[in-house]
């Protein structure tokens, strides 16, 4: 019986590498999100996180495919976010709603679906961010998000005491992704500005966030703990 990996927004990034890091080691890998993981052997559930219904399908099929499987380890890692460029002082309900519906809604209804099916030795990742614990200006809706994605996983770590499930935030630097090249406007002198901001003068490679993924969900010792992984980034 294969082991499973349940990952939110393998269609590209940090989630595809991550996928096919458990695919190469044989697990059985399930993507939610609106476009298709272009790993082979990945099925993707065709999800749109901020849509209920969406969702409701979703969190059937993949509460019946973890009971029909048997699965002896599940490793479910809430991995896709929204960027959005907003402030403090600006922000319309609506918009900082549509934030917290893929950020922070869309973890919770798939924790409430697919948590108490979880056997021992499953695992609840996080990708949280930099900005899970301090803040830029610019990103308001994403900052209040990741910080919540931080007391999710403090919380899970609390309520899933006993169950032989662990749980950890990995909080990424600035990566070399879509959603990092999206959000600079993919100005090539602001990504390589942003690259020499660390200890490295480069960008994080998706694959490297994924190797943290893998190895956070066989090491249950890090229980509850936030693993930054941004090579070392220049604080002013
Ligand atoms: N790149 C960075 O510098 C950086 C830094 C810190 C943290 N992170 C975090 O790393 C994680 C992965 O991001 P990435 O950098 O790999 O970006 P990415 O390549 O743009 O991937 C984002 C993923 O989120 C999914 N997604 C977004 N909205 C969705 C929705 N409504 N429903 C379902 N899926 C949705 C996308 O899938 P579809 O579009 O196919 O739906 C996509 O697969 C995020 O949590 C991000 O906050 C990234």
């Amino acid at each position: 019986m294969h082991p499973m990996a349940i990952l939110t927004g393998a269609s590209s990034g940090i989630g595809a590498a991550a996928a096919e890091q458990f695919v190469a080691a044989q697990f059985t890998v399930i993507n939610l999100s609106r476009r298709a993981c272009p790993v082979p052997g990945v099925r993707t559930l065709t999800t749109d996180l901020s849509d209920a219904r969406s969702m409701d399908e979703s969190c059937e099929a993949l509460s019946e495919i973890v009971t029909e499987q048997g699965a002896p380890s599940v490793c479910l890692v809430h991995n896709a976010s929204l960027m959005l460029k907003d402030r403090c002082d600006s922000t319309a309900d609506e918009a900082m709603l549509q934030a917290l519906s893929v950020n922070v809604l869309g973890i919770n209804t798939l924790n409430r679906a697919l948590l108490p099916l979880l056997p021992h030795t499953s695992s609840v990742l996080y990708v949280g961010s930099t900005l899970s614990e301090k803040a830029v200006a610019g990103a308001y809706s994403y900052i209040v998000s990741k910080h919540a994605q931080l007391g999710m996983m403090r919380a899970t770590c609390q309520d899933l005491m006993g169950r032989g499930i662990h749980t950890a935030l990995i909080c990424p630097g600035f990566t070399d992704t879509a959603m990092l090249r999206q959000h600079v406007g993919n100005d090539a002198d602001v990504l390589s500005s942003l690259g020499e901001m660390n200890s490295y003068g480069r960008l994080v490679a998706p694959q490297e966030i994924a190797d943290l993924i893998f190895w956070a969900h066989h090491h249950p010792a890090i229980n509850g703990a936030i693993m930054h992984a941004n090579l070392g980034q220049l604080e002013h």
